[in-house]
């Protein structure tokens, strides 16, 4: 009998990094993988108002600069919903039982670990399936989570939400959550937020769940500095969508004559984040074929941020048959964090 069996057998007692991971690429590193990409960006830049869509924002270096944003003292968001899942994550894993976890826009899935902590601690834990656009950070975090979790299998898809919602691979557990945590939701304007739950709702199983973090309505004394930080990073982050455009589509954004400019609109409830043009100028984005002109003081509309009223959030979700089964919030109220069920 040698020695070298018994090693392979111990070996083997074990799953690789390499075979717990499926990586799903929808789009590449530097196209999105449909012969329509770069069309919003036409669409964007050619009307008036302009704006670009807010997905732009996420390449890898984007990404990395949005992680920079969440532990801004300004940016009290990432901190107060990690401390509700902190408190609350075993209550959730409990209601929901065995379950796989299916989170949009994973980021570095810092956030998810306390979820998956929860899981793991339970015996509940099964395969994580991570959406990103950034296919390198989504790669990164993959391998990462694999190393601290031994049994865990992820499946990651590099995409949209909607490319990836609607290409899931079929459930390998008794229950399926979707997790749309960071607030992510309030950068859907109520018409894409709208086809949004209809495609959550076509993603999941009668009884499946939907765990939803949002910020809530407050001052915007509070609201204003979170998007507009002392040191910079959110205008860095804001402009460096001008530099993934230049990346992706050669562009010859000037992004020194362009500035983040963000307020907070009392009436309609959100932020509004734009790049200002500092003067008269022209654009051309050759992959796209597209030429654009800009006037003094001209806006890019790159995202808003809309804040909400628990309410009215919790009844939208009910009509929508994701029915609100438990609501969590912090003490002063500022951030929601909602565990919905899919109703027939
Ligand atoms: N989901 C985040 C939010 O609405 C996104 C975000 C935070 C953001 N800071 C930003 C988007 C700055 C653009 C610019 O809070």
């Amino acid at each position: 009998m040698s020695i070298s069996k018994v090693v392979s057998s111990k070996v083997t007692s074990q799953k690789s990094i390499e075979e717990r991971l499926q990586i799903k690429r929808l789009v590449e590193a530097t196209r999105i993988v449909t012969s329509t990409a770069g069309s919003d960006i036409v669409k964007g830049l050619t009307q008036i108002p302009k704006s670009l869509p807010a997905y732009y924002f996420y390449d890898d270096q984007g990404s990395d600069l949005f992680e920079q944003i969440c532990e801004l003292p300004e940016y009290y968001l990432t901190r107060t919903e990690t401390a509700i899942l902190q408190q609350y994550a075993g209550e959730i894993a409990q209601i929901t039982g065995a379950c796989e976890l299916v989170e949009l826009g994973s980021g570095s899935s810092t956030k998810t670990r306390i979820l998956l902590d929860a899981y793991q601690e339970l015996g509940y834990l099964q395969r994580y399936l991570p959406i990103d656009v950034s296919a390198g950070m989504l790669e990164n975090s993959a391998r990462q989570l694999l190393g601290d979790y031994p049994s865990l299998q992820v499946y990651a898809l590099a995409g949209t939400y909607e490319m990836a919602l609607a290409q899931l691979p079929p459930t390998q557990s008794p229950s399926r959550m979707v997790g749309f945590i960071g607030s992510s939701l309030g950068n859907l304007n109520p018409q894409e937020c709208d086809n949004f739950f209809s495609q959550i709702t076509n993603a999941l199983q009668v009884g499946e769940y939907f765990l939803l973090g949002i910020d809530l309505q407050k001052p915007k004394e509070i609201l204003e500095p979170a998007y507009n930080d002392r040191q910079g990073v959110t205008a860095a982050f804001n402009i460096n969508m001008l530099e993934h455009l230049n990346r992706r589509f050669e562009g010859d954004f000037n992004t020194t004559q362009f500035e983040h400019w963000s307020f907070y609109h009392e009436t309609a409830h959100q932020i509004e984040m734009h790049l200002r043009s500092l003067r008269s100028q022209t654009v051309q984005l050759k992959s796209l074929n597209l030429t654009v002109n800009f006037a003094t003081g001209e806006t890019i509309l790159t995202e808003i941020s809309r804040k909400f009223d628990l309410k009215t959030i919790q009844q939208q979700l009910k009509t929508r048959g994701l029915v609100p089964i438990q609501t969590w919030t912090d003490s002063n109220q500022w951030f929601g964090l909602l565990l919905c069920q899919l109703q027939a």
